[in-house]
This record gives structure tokens, sequence and C-alpha cells, in this order.
């Protein structure tokens, strides 16, 4: 279970330095000299944030077996248009006792709502962490192996028995959680570190090791997970995998793609797929673990994963900064790439609206006395303490004294680098706690990025949905993101989820999105949520490849049916 850890307040401001002023200033320490106090931090103790993401939630009692209930926050009831597959059995207690003398009989392994009452333990199972999705399964599988995991999958494919694969259960499009009764598969018994090569930087672990987990295992040895988001204390590296979460450090440590060396999966038909090379080059044939990375769990599930781990900065900084626009944005990120170069690790952007909502939900102090319509909080990670702050001094000197920058913080040791972090961090959290999201993860050439913002906006309190009150339905239209990755997160925060919003914002914000060539999804993935919508970003020659990889997989079609493909 994710730790909770309070949003406090940074304590330190770095010096109000108008260009006027810097002129007076006779040397550029003196100028920065908050700059200079970058933070050296043991491996061990660097950035370890930790966030509740999975939280439960007491759902009334669901369903017999196969029949869905007519309460408004299902979603087969939420959304008609999705029916059942009738091609797919019903759970019977036949089923039930061949699962548990696979599994055994401890309630660790299985949880049972087909043969007896299960309601309460059935429910997280069943609901998605924004509280969007909500599903009918009545029964929970955990295997302990990737041999269960196989023995489970070919009686599910002989049987015709849907199945969703489920990790720490954080996803954001509704991917993780079942629509009707398919059976969810649950990874996190499969959480073993498996081994680490401590000259490599090679880690082998499980699928259901919480990612939180495997960065601590690898501080305490000098490495870092190339994988640093929000929701580390509660996803899985199966889920991290199967998402290819891009998260706060993308920037810096690449993508899934190019850190992960191997992955071993199971096929809807048990066939056990190894392919756990633990190399870092290896051009034999096509590269199928890239398959199983991105795919939602829609051709078999990941047991096992190989992945390369960088050595972990000795030396960390982090500045948070206000900005008068988003074209200023723009231009720091130019600066820092320019200036920071190889020790920037994070470049990322957050509106005023998103911090306002924070404030308002933690109540805490923010960062800077002021507010400004943009801030953008920088992270460097190096290997000198000396030589980063040196840089970091010149860049601060350098984008104050062009009026880049209106004001701004840097952290003067761990405690306010955490704290400073979960401004950016704890938004998704915070909006969260406000009511229903609609949450838009995409990627757009920069210069276009926050429009999509500002269109929104407009658009949603056209339609006299956006108010201060209570009669309307939308509080706040925000944007915050991975600038450093050109990856927005637009998100519409709302008293209460209505179907009204969702019917002006889509297709219009994909619509918006096609028009510039940008991606539906950058990071998050496609699940339900944009189940309809892969068609404004890939081709039609794109999507049938695609189904002809799923045919191929999963013949079937009983892993995660319903979602994208
Ligand atoms: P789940 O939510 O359980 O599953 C996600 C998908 O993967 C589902 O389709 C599921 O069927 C499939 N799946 C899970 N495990 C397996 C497996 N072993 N084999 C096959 N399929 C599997 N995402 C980002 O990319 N960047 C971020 O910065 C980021 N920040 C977040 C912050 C917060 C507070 C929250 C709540 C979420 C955030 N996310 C982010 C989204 C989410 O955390 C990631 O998508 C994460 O990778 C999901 O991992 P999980 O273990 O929770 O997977
Ligand atoms: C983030 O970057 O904070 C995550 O992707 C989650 C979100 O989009 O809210
Ligand atoms: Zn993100």
């Amino acid at each position: 279970m994710a730790c909770r850890q309070p949003l406090t307040p940074v304590l330190r401001q770095l010096a109000r330095t108008t260009s006027s002023e810097l002129g007076r200033q006779s040397s550029r320490a003196q100028t920065f000299a908050l700059a200079r106090r970058a933070t050296k931090a043991s491996a061990a103790s660097t950035s370890r944030r930790c966030f509740s993401t999975t939280r439960q939630r007491a759902l009334k009692s669901t369903a017999p077996t196969c029949q869905a209930q007519s309460k408004d926050d299902f979603t087969s009831t939420k959304y008609p248009e999705l029916k059942r597959d009738e091609r797919f059995a019903c759970l019977t207690p036949d089923h039930v006792a061949y699962f548990r003398g696979l599994l055994g009989e401890s309630g660790s392994a299985l949880i049972d709502g087909v043969t007896g009452e299960a309601a309460a333990d059935l429910a997280p199972f069943n609901s998605d962490w924004m509280r969007k999705y909500r599903g009918h399964c009545q029964l929970v599988l955990k295997p302990s192996s990737t041999e269960e995991v196989s023995e489970i999958l070919k009686y599910c494919n002989d049987n015709l028995l849907a199945v969703v694969p489920q990790g720490g259960n954080t996803g954001l499009v509704g991917g993780s959680v079942p629509v009707f009764d398919e059976i969810v598969l649950s990874l996190g018994r499969m959480n073993q570190i498996l081994e680490f090569d401590e000259v490599s930087g090679t880690l082998v672990a499980e699928a259901g090791v919480i990612l939180e987990v495997a960065d601590q295992y690898l501080a305490e040895r000098g490495y870092i997970f190339p994988l640093d988001l929000g929701a580390k204390g509660s996803c899985q590296l199966g889920g991290n995998l199967s998402t290819n979460a891009g998260g706060l450090r993308l920037l810096r440590y690449g993508s899934l793609h190019g850190t992960v060396l191997g992955v071993e999966a199971v096929l809807p038909d048990g066939t056990v797929v190894d392919d756990l090379s633990r190399l870092r080059k290896n051009n034999t044939g096509y590269d199928l673990k890239q398959l199983f990375i991105g795919a939602e769990g829609t051709i078999g599930v990941i047991t096992k994963v190989s992945i390369q781990c960088p050595q972990r900065p000795a030396a960390q900084n982090v500045a948070f900064f206000g900005l008068e626009s988003y074209e200023q944005c723009q231009r720091a990120f130019r600066e820092a790439k320019g200036q920071l170069s190889e020790i920037l690790s994070a470049f990322e952007l957050m509106d005023e609206g998103s911090q306002a909502l924070i404030s308002q939900v933690t109540g805490t102090k923010r960062p800077l006395e002021s507010t400004y319509p943009f801030y953008c909080l920088i992270e460097t990670s190096g290997s000198n303490a000396d030589h980063d702050s040196e840089k970091l001094q010149a860049f601060l000197e350098s984008v104050m004294e062009e009026g880049v920058v209106a004001d701004g913080t840097l952290a003067q040791d761990e405690t306010q680098l955490r704290s400073l972090w979960t401004w950016r961090e704890g938004i998704t959290e915070a909006l969260g706690h406000l009511g229903g999201v609609y949450k838009y993860d995409v990627s757009i050439p920069l210069a276009q990025m926050y429009q999509l913002v500002e269109d929104t906006r407009t658009r949603v309190a056209e339609a006299g949905l956006l108010g201060d009150t209570d009669e309307y339905p939308v509080r706040a239209v925000v944007g915050y993101g991975h600038m450093g990755d050109s990856n927005l997160h637009l998100n519409i925060s709302t008293r209460r989820f209505d179907a009204r919003v969702e019917e002006v914002l889509e297709p219009f914000v994909y619509e918006w999105i096609a028009e510039r060539q940008g991606s539906i999804s950058a990071e998050h993935g496609l699940g339900l949520a944009k189940k309809k919508y892969i068609g404004y970003s890939r081709n039609p020659t794109m999507v049938g490849l695609m189904k002809q990889i799923k045919g191929l997989y999963d013949p079937k079609g009983i892993m995660n049916p319903y979602k994208y493909i």
C-alpha cells in the first residue's frame, strides 16, 4: 500500500532579482547564492516521493455472474453501447473449483464472488483509480508464478473465459478494470526481485513488483529505476510496461521501449514467451518484446521484466519558477536544454489553474509569494554537485536577467526538493479529491500545446457548463504536463461526472489534436476511454495491422476485451 505524504510548503525562496538589480551585483555568486546549495543526496536518500494512489472504496454489492446491474456508476450502464460478448462463457462453480485446485484454497490466491459473497473484497478490483469505470467481475485470481499464469490462461482460453490483467490499478484510461464479468488476473503476488547485476545495472524482476519498491532496492545499490511517476507507490512494473508509462524523467532516461531489455510473457493459450534477455544489444530478428510494451494487456500477460537501470545521480537540484506566459515557458525550456544539457532530468509545466486546485485541496502554502499564469519545475541530476550548481546558477541568472522567469525558488535540501515536486506530482491526486475528472493525455507540437487548454476552456464555458457554483458541472479546465516531452495533460475538473460535459469534450479534443498531427495518447494508453478514437491518431492501415497482431496472439479475443482493440 502506498504511503501518504502531506504537501508541505517550500521553506526558502529564491531572492527576487530584477535585471537592474543584477547589474548592481558584483558577482554571479552573490546573485544566486541560494543556487549554490545543491542537494548532495546519497544514493539511498534521493528523491523518495511517495503518494497514496490506491484508494479503497466501499462499493455496493455486485450482481450475480453475468447480470448487469442498473446502477448509474457501472461502465455498462454509463455506456450502454457496450454489449457483453455472448461468445464468452459465464463463470460457474465448476470453473471456480478448477482455479481453487490450481491456486490452492488460500484467500490470498483467489477472491470468489461466484460461489459466495465477496462484494467488498471484489470492489477495489472492479473500480478504477478515477472512479469513472466500474465492472461486474466476480472472480479475482492471484497467481504466484509464471506456471500458474500459464495454466490459468490456457484454461480460460479453452473455456472462453475473458480475462483482464491488473497490476496496481492506477491506470487512467479504464484499461485495468473489467467492463462486464471478466476475470481479473492480479499480478500482485508475483513481486520478487530476481536478479541485479551491479556492474551493468540490469535488473530482473517479476511483473508484480511495485515501482517504488524496485527503485528503493536500486537506491541501496547506487542505481535508479529509469521511470518515475506519481503513482510509484502502487503501480507495478508489469503495468508500467503494459502502458509504456512515460513519467517525470523520460526526458533524461528515455522510454521503456529503449530501457527494457527483455520480457517474459504468457500468451492466452498458455504459451510462455521467454524473451527475458539481459542484453543491451540483440538484433536477431523482430524485437517481439516491444509488442508487449504498451499493449495494455490485450495480447498476453507480462510476468517478468529485465531492464537497464542507470547510475543514481549523486546530486539533484530542483527549481520552481513562475512565468508570465506560455511563450516564456518555451523560452525557459529552450534555455534549460541549451545551458543545462546533460544534467537536465525533468522539465515540467503547470498552469495556475492546476496549482490553485492543489492549494485548495491541501491548504498548504504556495512555493511562490505571487501567482503567475504558468509555473515550470526544473530538475537537474548529475554526479558532481559543484559542477551542477555552477551550471544551474548560470542558468538561473540568465533567465532572470532576460526576464524569461518572473520569480523562482530553489530547493535547499531533500525535504524542500520533495516538497517542490509535490506541486507537480500532487496535481492528479488533488484533482481526484475534488470530483470527477475528464483526463486527456496528448502530444502536440510544443508551440501549440497550451492552446488546447484555452480552446477547451472557451468551449466548455460557451456551453454553459463552467462556473463557480454547484449548478455548473465543471469547476476548472487546467493544463500541466511533461513539457520536456511535448506531453500535455488537459484535465477538466468536475463536481460530478456528467454526460453533457463528455459530449462537449469528445470528439472535440481529439479532432483538435488530429488537425495538428498530435497523438491522442502520449503516455496513458487508450484503454476503454479512447477506444472509439484510435482513428484520430492511427491510420486505417496501422489499425488493421494492430488487429492482425491481436488476432495472431489472441485469436479467441479473451484478453482484456471491450478495450481499444
Ligand atoms: P494497471 O492500472 O493495473 O493496468 C494498466 C494496463 O496494463 C491495463 O490495461 C492492464 O490490463 C494492463 N496490465 C497491468 N499489468 C499487466 C501485466 N502484468 N501484463 C499485461 N498487462 C498488464 N502514467 C504515466 O505514463 N506517466 C505518469 O507520470 C503517470 N502518473 C500518474 C500519477 C498518478 C497519481 C496516477 C494515479 C497514475 C499515473 N499514471 C502515469 C498512470 C499509471 O500509473 C500508469 O499507467 C502505470 O504504468 C499503470 O501501472 P499499474 O500497475 O497500475 O497498471
Ligand atoms: C502526470 O503526469 O501527472 C500523470 O501522467 C497523471 C496525470 O495525467 O494526471
Ligand atoms: Zn504524465
